[in-house]
């Protein structure tokens, strides 16, 4: 049986993505905050870390998630992946967020004042993301790309705590957007607009959740 108490959040999410979404449900942060023990994590936010290594060993959603293993891929095709699907997707899908958000916080701001709180979040989180992306896409990863050529070529690291700073400030905004929201539940009278903006922010959140662990865990360790 494997020792999931004394491993880091991290080190188990570089394992097998799909306990992921196991972690999720306890709020224990595995793409900034993974560098704790499962034990230490549930020590400090209060949870019983039997239960929560009882979920890890069932693991429900394993089925669900396509067994990807990160870890083993070169650093070139690491950071093409997290382009074409994260980037990608943060890019698709920011601007019908906002829309939703900014609807939302408008027309049932006075009934669930929260809305106005989450649509202002998300759009800092938004002009956030982008400016992050194009750091990224523009100096990091084509510098990274460089030096796999050329051994010789040397590039600022510095640019990779900066960009860890900017994902610690993601994942705040994240934990209040989450907190906010109800963990995503819409109140019973919510129009289809406020359902479909729960939704979406909960997709979307999870979807950054995995690319930052994928950037903070698996990335950065191997170009440091
Ligand atoms: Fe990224
Ligand atoms: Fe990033």
């Amino acid at each position: 049986m494997l020792d999931f108490k004394n491993k880091t959040i991290a080190e188990i999410v570089s394992d097998d993505i799909s306990t992921a979404s196991v972690f999720k449900k306890y709020n224990l942060d595995f793409c900034c905050g993974g560098g704790k023990t499962v034990e230490n994590a549930c020590i400090k936010a209060n949870i019983n870390v039997d239960e929560v290594i009882s979920d890890l060993h069932s693991n429900p959603s394993k089925n669900d998630v396509p067994e990807l293993n990160f870890k083993n891929w070169n650093v070139d095709f690491l950071i093409d992946y997290i382009v074409n699907v994260h980037h990608t997707y943060v890019k698709d899908n920011l601007s019908i967020i906002l829309e939703f958000s900014t609807k939302v916080a408008s027309v049932h701001g006075h009934n669930a004042p929260e809305t106005i709180e989450i649509d202002r979040l998300f759009t800092t989180l938004a002009n956030e993301l982008t400016a992050h992306l194009k750091k990224e896409e523009t100096i990091l990863f084509p510098a990274i790309k460089t030096k796999l050529k050329d051994n010789s070529y040397e590039y600022d690291k510095n640019v990779i705590a900066i960009l860890e700073d900017e994902h610690d400030s993601a994942g705040t905004i994240v934990k209040k957007i989450q907190e906010l929201s109800n963990n995503f539940t819409p109140p019973e009278w919510a129009c289809n607009t406020f359902k479909a903006l729960y939704f979406k922010l909960d997709e979307f959140i999870n979807d950054l959740y995995q690319h930052i662990h994928l950037e903070n865990n698996i990335l950065f360790p191997k170009v440091k």
